[in-house]
């Protein structure tokens, strides 16, 4: 049986961790999962915010399902979530969309950000020059090599896709030397890359033709912070971030989570959406070898959601946690 790193993360991440798990198990895709703490709740414990154990069993396992984590905003410990990310050199985060509600605001939407994930702006090199003047400054890194490895991931999964269409994203324009080069290596790669129909947007326009006409794009590949921009962005289009999942790859390891946080102004009330933590557990599947269950796990989401008679409330629905985790276990099995 393979064994799998757990953090249920803070917030809501208990609830939708757990129904995750429920689902899994009714799938027959059978783990052993070996609890682990992290952030708030690991510094509960008394102990520090990325424990040596919590390193350990993810050394060992490489593949994590993860609740989200809160991150103090503006001061604190410096966010767990980029410290895994570094460490584990998980430098593809991989965020699908996917139009599923019926009579939503946008039908046909079927495409994947793939986001830089261990440099650029949040990598994490910020300071006070002055703290007296109040002057701050943060530095963005972009390298050929993180670029060329985060570009080629999209160009394959862009050719395993029936479209074949690869979009990057950048402000080249305005950061000539780090968006420069990161475009610079999207388009040397696409001259090599026939098979795909490549082409750029700068961020600014790429935001208001994703409003206009999400359709017409397939991957879409950027760096960090425009990536975890975009990514909720596109959540948004398709009905949320109860329904965004993301997987976090490395060349040996792999981390599954849902795009959103941990929800204070919902946790401990049974009502958050497991949908984005479930579609990330069929990730996972996926990722260890158990496609055919993650493929089960997947359907069985979207046709509880397309129905519309088990819904959260973030997509307008009466249904708790256990509820819409209970109609797709039924749809399961
Ligand atoms: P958030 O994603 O937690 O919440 C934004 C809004 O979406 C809230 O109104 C929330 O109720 C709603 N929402 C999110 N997930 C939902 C779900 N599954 N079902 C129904 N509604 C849902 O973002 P926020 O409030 O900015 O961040 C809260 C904390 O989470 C912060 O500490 C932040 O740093 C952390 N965070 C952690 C992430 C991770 O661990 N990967 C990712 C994003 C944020
Ligand atoms: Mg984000």
């Amino acid at each position: 049986m393979k064994t799998v790193t757990l953090i249920k993360g803070d917030g809501i991440g208990p609830e939708v961790v757990d129904s995750a798990v429920r689902v899994l198990s009714a799938a027959g895709a059978e783990f052993e999962w070996e609890e682990r703490y992290a952030g708030v709740a690991a510094v509960e414990r008394g102990e520090d915010v990325l424990p040596e154990s919590t390193l350990e069993s993810f050394r060992r396992t490489r593949v994590m399902l993860k609740g989200p984590l809160t991150t103090p905003i503006g001061k604190g410990f410096r966010s767990v979530n980029v410290a895994l990310r570094k460490e584990f050199d998980l430098f593809a985060n991989v965020r699908p969309s996917k139009s599923l509600v019926p009579g939503g605001r946008y039908e046909g939407v079927d495409l994947i950000v793939v986001r830089e994930n261990t440099e650029g702006l949040y990598a994490g090199i910020e300071h006070y020059v002055d703290r007296r003047k109040n002057y701050a400054e943060s530095i963005t890194i972009v390298s050929r090599e993180a670029s060329e490895r985060v570009i080629d991931y999209a160009f394959d999964l862009a050719a395993a896709r029936p479209r074949r269409r690869l979009t990057l994203v950048h402000k080249a324009n305005i950061l000539k030397y780090t968006s420069g080069l990161f475009l610079e290596v999207g388009r040397e790669m696409a001259a090599r890359r026939t098979d795909i129909e490549f082409d750029d947007r700068i961020i600014d326009a790429m935001a208001m033709q994703l409003i206009l006409d999400p359709r017409r794009f397939d991957v879409i590949v950027t760096t960090n912070m425009f990536g975890d921009i975009l990514s909720d962005l596109c959540a948004g289009l398709v009905g949320g971030l109860g329904l965004a999942p993301a997987s976090n790859i490395g060349l040996d390891a792999a981390m599954f989570e849902a795009v959103h946080g941990s929800a204070p102004d919902i946790a401990g009330k049974g009502v958050a959406n497991p949908g984005a933590v479930i579609q990330a557990a069929a990730l996972l599947c996926a990722h260890v070898g158990e496609a055919e269950a993650g493929r089960r796990v997947q359907q069985a989401v979207e046709r509880v959601i397309v129905r519309g008679d088990v819904r959260t409330p973030d997509l307008g629905g009466k249904a708790t946690t256990a509820e819409f985790t209970d109609a797709v276990v039924r749809e399961i099995s």
